[in-house]
């Protein structure tokens, strides 16, 4: 059976990189996302196969149903879930009502649970499993106006050790990836008109000891890393990819 990998928000940005970062080195991958032209158009640069999981991963329903046919069919021996799918809002603290919180914890947070306590019986089972969380440098240091989505972040990173503590055992191994500023479509400036943009990055780039900020593909060839046998002695692990941001 072929090695596989899950990658949720494989529709853009840095799940886009990592699914072809898997594709290049062997696996098949399952990109699951809401946007199915885009979802598309990544399976077709990944050349060692892939499956189209389209879905709203808030709508648990329809997340169970994708994750039963992965889990059930068993064509492909899953070895990776990269947890990336991910929303950002920014709002003052009075502007954090309940719905800015309950929308960016649901995304960020409990789905990525949802995922893994799906998985985990299937891994234990295997004996093999790992799994990559895509964070943010703001979990482990917050900035004004992004509460909601730091806590989100920060969880994320305090559950992927207790995933590392109990998925021991098993041989199932769990670490995070901390990415800076990276130029995908979560920014508005990513779309903004060449010259503009210039200003935008131009702004930004003293603010990482690197000179620049990143893109999805350094985050990716992390995310790949960190997923497989590369790194099958690292479990529990934080890894910043943020060209030193939090340094400053
Ligand atoms: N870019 C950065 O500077 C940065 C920094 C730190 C951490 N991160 C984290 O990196 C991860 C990827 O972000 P990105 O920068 O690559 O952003 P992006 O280009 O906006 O991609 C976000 C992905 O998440 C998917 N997604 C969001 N809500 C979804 C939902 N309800 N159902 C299914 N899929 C959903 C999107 O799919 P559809 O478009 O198909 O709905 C898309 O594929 C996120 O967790 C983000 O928090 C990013």
């Amino acid at each position: 059976m072929k090695k596989a990998a899950l990658i949720t928000g494989a529709s853009s940005g840095i799940g886009a990189a990592t699914a072809k970062e898997y594709a290049k080195n062997g696996y098949f991958v399952y990109l699951m996302g809401r946007n199915k032209e885009r979802l598309q158009e990544v399976a077709l640069k990944c050349r060692n196969g892939a499956s189209l999981m389209s879905c709203d991963v808030t709508d648990t329903p329809a997340l169970n149903k994708r994750l039963e046919e992965m889990l059930t069919t068993k064509i492909h021996r899953i070895e990776v879930v990269v947890n990336n799918a991910g929303i950002y809002e920014t709002h003052s603290i009075e502007g954090g009502l309940d719905d800015v919180w309950a929308r960016q914890m649901e995304v960020n947070l409990m789905v990525p649970v949802r995922i893994v306590r799906a998985f985990f019986p299937y891994f234990k089972e295997q004996g093999l499993g790992s799994i990559v969380n895509i964070a943010s440098t703001l979990g482990l240091r917050p900035t004004g106006s992004t509460s909601a989505y730091s806590a989100s972040k920060a969880a994320m990173i305090n559950w992927t050790q207790s995933l590392a503590l109990e998925g021991g055992a098993f041989q199932i191994r769990a670490n995070c990836v901390c990415p800076g500023i990276i130029d995908t479509p979560i920014h508005q400036f990513h779309g903004l008109a060449e010259n503009e943009k210039a200003k935008v990055l131009d702004s930004l780039r003293n603010l990482q000891p690197l000179g620049r900020i990143g893109s999805a593909e350094d985050v990716a060839k992390a995310a790949y890393f960190l997923g497989s046998d590369l790194s099958g002695w690292t479990t529990g692990a934080i890894l910043s990819v943020d060209g030193g941001i939090n340094l400053k």
